[in-house]
């Protein structure tokens, strides 16, 4: 005899949560833009000390603490709000993890606007934004090295830790850090590696924030530059190191070929290659969901780009020049490191 186990009745709610998405997008931008987690941090806690720290309305800041209370960034009692333990160290603009910065990078003016036209873009299999991620040099990535301070810092470290078993004994260690944003992918390997001398590629607008965290990190006088398209510039070389960071999802799979036999014919034999991108593994998209969503990013402002999962890599590598790829997943974060050696 079988026994039919109750099912839980469907609700809408999965939908309707959906739909107001794009509220917890506005709701979060909102409390970092008009600094509210800031005010809170500092002590105000009801939506009168609130209004006039943040310079608004008491109504419409009450709504809005409500809201960021809905959503889990505020505990909520009795008129009094405090800080959740993300929200104080994450959206506190003081705290060295904070992570501001992504609301121009995931969830800014750009962005609302590329979504707007999703649906093109699904039916043109890309973007159809006349200014879009490949425009050479798009004034956003100004904006995006200026930003990703908060992710790319801790991100680096681990990188440059992961790197450290190889590059320490090395006598020189020449690094090229390609389309490297506020390069700080090469000065975390250059801060881990004395001998490390750093070769820092973006368009030119771009170069002009590196330089001033290069200057910041005090590695001014061993970093050079090369400005421009890096699938046509002179790369130099040949380097010991070549690091790419959140570069291949902008393009298509044999686009990434091209550049990564760009990169092979810059390496010493022996070489490494070091990669970090959002990468999907072989989790369901429900288990594993921000490669697919960013994916979605990728494909309204881009005209190719996916995030590719490892076993494209471990297919592009080899047709590359390269030998099949370590790869190292930090637990808890959606990105993934491959490090890959220049074969024969
Ligand atoms: C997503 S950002 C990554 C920046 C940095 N590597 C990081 O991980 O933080 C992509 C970078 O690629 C640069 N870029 C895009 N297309 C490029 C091209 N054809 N030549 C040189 N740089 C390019 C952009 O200017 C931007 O700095």
């Amino acid at each position: 005899m079988t026994t039919t186990e109750a099912q839980p009745a469907l609700t809408p709610e999965p939908i309707l949560q959906a739909l107001q998405g794009y509220q917890v997008s506005a709701i979060l931008n909102t409390g970092l833009e008009l600094g509210v987690f800031d005010r809170i941090a500092e002590g105000n806690d009801d939506p009168k000390s609130i209004a006039t720290a943040i310079g608004a309305d008491e109504r419409g800041t009450r709504i809005l603490l409500d809201a960021l209370a809905a959503v889990g960034f505020l505990s909520a009692d009795n008129g009094h709000y405090i800080l959740t333990p993300v929200a104080d160290t994450f959206l506190v603009s003081e705290r060295p993890a904070y992570l501001g910065g992504m609301m121009n990078i995931l969830g800014g003016e750009w962005q609302w606007e590329a979504f707007m036209r999703l649906g093109e873009a699904v039916r043109n299999g890309g973007t159809v934004l006349d200014e879009h991620a490949e425009t050479p040099g798009h004034t956003w990535w100004e904006t995006f090295a200026r930003s990703i301070g908060g992710m790319a810092t801790p991100a680096a470290e681990g990188l440059a830790a992961i790197l450290d078993p190889w590059t320490r004994d090395r006598e020189t260690l020449e690094v090229l850090d390609v389309a490297c944003g506020n390069g700080q992918y090469a000065l975390a390997v250059g801060a881990h590696n004395e001998q490390a001398r750093i070769t820092l590629l973006d368009w030119p607008n771009v170069l002009a924030v590196t330089r001033g965290e290069v200057e910041k990190a005090g590695m001014g006088d061993r970093t050079s530059y090369i400005e421009g398209n890096m699938f046509e510039v002179p790369l130099g070389g040949p380097y010991d190191l070549i690091i790419t960071s959140h570069v291949y999802h902008h393009f298509s799979e044999e686009r990434c070929t091209e550049l990564l036999e760009r990169l092979a014919g810059a390496l010493k034999p022996g070489g490494r290659l070091a990669i970090q991108d959002f990468m999907a593994g072989d989790a369901p998209p429900a288990e594993d969901p921000f490669p697919r969503l960013f994916s979605v990013l990728m494909l309204v402002w881009t005209r190719e780009g996916e995030a590719y999962p490892v076993s494209a890599y471990e297919r592009m590598l080899p047709a590359a020049g390269f030998g099949k790829p370590e790869v190292f997943r930090p637990p808890g974060a959606p990105m993934s490191f491959l490090v890959a050696e220049r074969a024969g």
